[in-house]
Order: structure tokens, then C-alpha cells, then sequence
């Protein structure tokens, strides 16, 4: 009996260290002290003992029980150390990983011309003013000498909120010229970029919402050649060194004299091309000598003071530039168009 005991003293003490789980451990458990285990089995044979050595295999078998369950604790714990070691293992974060690459967006191309003019602007001391969207007619029409008769004024190209016509979304920038002569101390040196609105249908070079960028300079003895230099050097910015323009006479209720600048066409050399239309030439804003009324309606004493004013369409500009040949995808935000920039 005691070798019995010795040999399953010796076996359960080695398959519990080898016990690679908590089941298996489990299982040894059963197997080895349980009701119907080994050690069971071997107690059951104690009727046969005489009496002195009954109790001597008694305290030998309940050595034995204490030393296997001993060891099947510590089993336990190594068992649980090594469980929550591998967990922590997993769960770690290696913080010399390669991250994830961020795909980044990148500026829209309309957004890089319109940057490149203001900072032309900004070099020459102009201010960039922004302003707002829903207008007063008197600001969009009246207060630049666009009277109750000015065609531009008509409900069907111009976006009214009430049936007075006093409320509108603007159909240029220029009402920023008198928001800035109403608010700014002489000399006044303003840029004012946004968006306009009229009652166009969409096509590829028309939509009912696009953007302008309005200039104002009024100082003293500012003339027309200061325009013409201003702008000149604004165009070799932006079409290069030599680009040769053109200041075509024109009308705008609130310039006088006014024009339209054009440049010659840089893809024919002003031969004529389907790009400037077969004209030579391509149109690129207007401007104008501020008018004196419209000086005298904003406080500003037009025999002391004179200014030039001019928009530009910010949409051609970039259409131009880029060789973008449909407006439409500025607005339409397909990726795979973006991304050509
Ligand atoms: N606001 C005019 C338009 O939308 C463009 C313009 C012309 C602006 C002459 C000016 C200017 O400041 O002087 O057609």
C-alpha cells in the first residue's frame, strides 16, 4: 500500500507540473482526490490493514492528499501568472509601430489662385475684408449709383429674401467697397474676396453662385495710372513676365471712366485660339476711377479724395490657370478631379 502510494505520489506530482491549463489541472483533481480518484481507491483498501497499521497509512494517505493539493495550487498560480502575463503581452502597445499613414487634404485649386492674390495684395498694404453674403439692395445696388431702373436690379437675376427687394444675396463684391468706406479711416486699401449670387442656370462657365474679389484704393491723387500699374503687375504675378493687357473702355454705374481689362491670349499670342474664343484676347475683371457720387454718398469729399475700384472673377481665374475647361468642377468636389492638383 505505501508503494502504491508512493507511486501515485510520484505520477500526480509530475502531471501536475506539466499541467498546461486550468482544465487539465482540473481534471487532475478529479482524477487523482476526487470521490472516485486514485487515492480513493487506494483508502478503500485500509479494511485490510491490520490495526496497527491503519493509522499509520492514514496519516500517510492524508500527507499525501495535503502535498498533491499543494501542489495543484501552486500549479493554479503559475498557471494564472502566466495566463495574465500573456494577456498584458497581447494587449501591450508597441509604440515603435510604423502609425497608420493620415491621408491629408490639400488646399482646393480656387483656394491657391485666391491665395496667391491676396498675397499679392497683402505685400502692397492692402487689408482683407471679409463681408457679408445677404445684402441690403441699398449696399448692392444704390449706394454704387445703381438706381431703381438698373437692369441688374431685376427679380429674375437677383436672388430677393423679401418682396420689398430690400434684402437680397449679393450679386457682387463691390457692396464691400462702401462697408469699407462707411467704416475705415483715409487712405482705404481693401481686398475683399467672397461669394456672389445670381439667377443663372448652370452651364460650363456659368453657375448661380461664384466668386469675386473686389479691390479699393482711395487716397489722394490717386489716378488711373496707378490702376493701370497696380494691375498690370498684379497680372505679370499671375500670368507671367511680359503678359501684355489691354484696358478696354467700358461701363459700371459706380466707376467713372471705367474699363475692362483683358489680357492677350497666352496659349495664341493673340492670333485668335478656341481658348480666347478666336478673340486674341481674354477678359479678366473691370474696374474703374471710384465715382464721385459714390465717394460723396459714403462721407468722402470726392475734390480731395479719389480712389479706383476693381472685380475680378475668381472662378475664371483659376479656369485659366489650371486649364480647368468646365466650372462646374470647382463646385462638384469629385476627388478624382481634386486631387489632380
Ligand atoms: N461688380 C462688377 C461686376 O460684378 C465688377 C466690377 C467692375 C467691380 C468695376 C469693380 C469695378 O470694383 O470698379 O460685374
Amino acid at each position: 500500500m505505501k508503494d502504491m502510494m508512493q507511486k501515485l505520489r510520484e505520477a500526480s506530482i509530475e502531471a501536475v507540473a506539466r499541467a498546461e491549463s486550468m482544465e487539465l489541472l482540473e481534471e487532475l483533481r478529479v482524477r487523482y482526490l476526487g470521490k472516485k480518484g486514485e487515492l480513493t481507491g487506494i483508502l478503500r483498501q485500509m479494511g485490510a490493514l491490520s490495526a496497527e497499521e491503519r493509522p499509520v497509512m492514514g496519516q500517510l494517505a492524508n500527507q499525501l492528499r495535503a502535498d498533491i493539493e499543494g501542489a495543484i495550487e501552486r500549479r493554479r498560480q503559475r498557471l494564472g501568472e502566466a495566463l495574465l502575463e500573456r494577456k498584458l503581452q497581447q494587449e501591450a502597445l508597441d509604440v515603435t509601430m510604423p502609425a497608420k499613414a493620415v491621408r491629408l487634404g490639400h488646399k482646393h485649386p480656387m483656394y491657391n489662385v485666391l491665395d496667391q492674390i491676396k498675397e499679392i495684395f497683402i505685400g502692397m498694404g492692402f487689408e482683407i475684408l471679409d463681408g457679408p453674403e445677404v445684402e441690403l439692395s441699398e449696399y448692392n445696388f444704390d449706394k454704387l449709383n445703381s438706381d431703381e431702373g438698373h437692369p441688374a436690379r431685376d427679380w429674375t437675376d437677383t436672388f430677393y429674401f423679401t418682396e420689398d427687394s430690400r434684402i437680397l444675396l449679393r450679386t457682387q463684391t463691390s457692396p464691400m467697397q462702401i462697408h469699407a468706406m462707411e467704416t475705415r479711416s483715409l487712405p482705404i486699401r481693401v481686398l475683399a474676396p467672397g461669394r456672389v449670387y445670381r439667377k443663372d442656370e448652370v452651364d460650363a462657365t456659368h453657375s448661380p453662385m461664384f466668386h469675386q474679389i473686389e479691390g479699393l484704393f482711395v487716397d489722394k491723387g490717386v489716378t488711373m495710372a496707378d490702376l493701370k500699374a497696380t494691375l498690370n503687375l498684379v497680372v505679370e504675378k499671375i500670368y507671367g513676365k511680359g503678359t501684355v493687357t489691354r484696358f478696354r473702355p467700358h461701363h459700371f454705374p459706380f466707376t467713372e471712366p471705367s474699363c475692362e481689362l483683358d489680357i492677350q491670349c497666352h496659349k495664341c499670342g493673340g492670333k485668335g485660339c478656341p481658348t480666347c474664343k478666336g478673340q486674341g484676347w481674354i477678359e479678366v475683371l473691370g474696374a474703374g476711377m471710384v465715382h464721385p457720387k459714390v465717394l460723396a454718398g459714403c462721407g468722402i469729399d470726392p475734390e480731395v479724395y479719389s480712389g479706383w475700384a476693381f472685380g475680378m472673377g475668381l472662378e475664371r481665374l483659376a479656369m485659366g490657370e489650371y486649364k480647368i475647361t468646365d466650372l462646374r468642377l470647382i463646385f462638384e468636389n469629385d476627388e478624382r478631379f481634386l486631387q489632380q492638383f
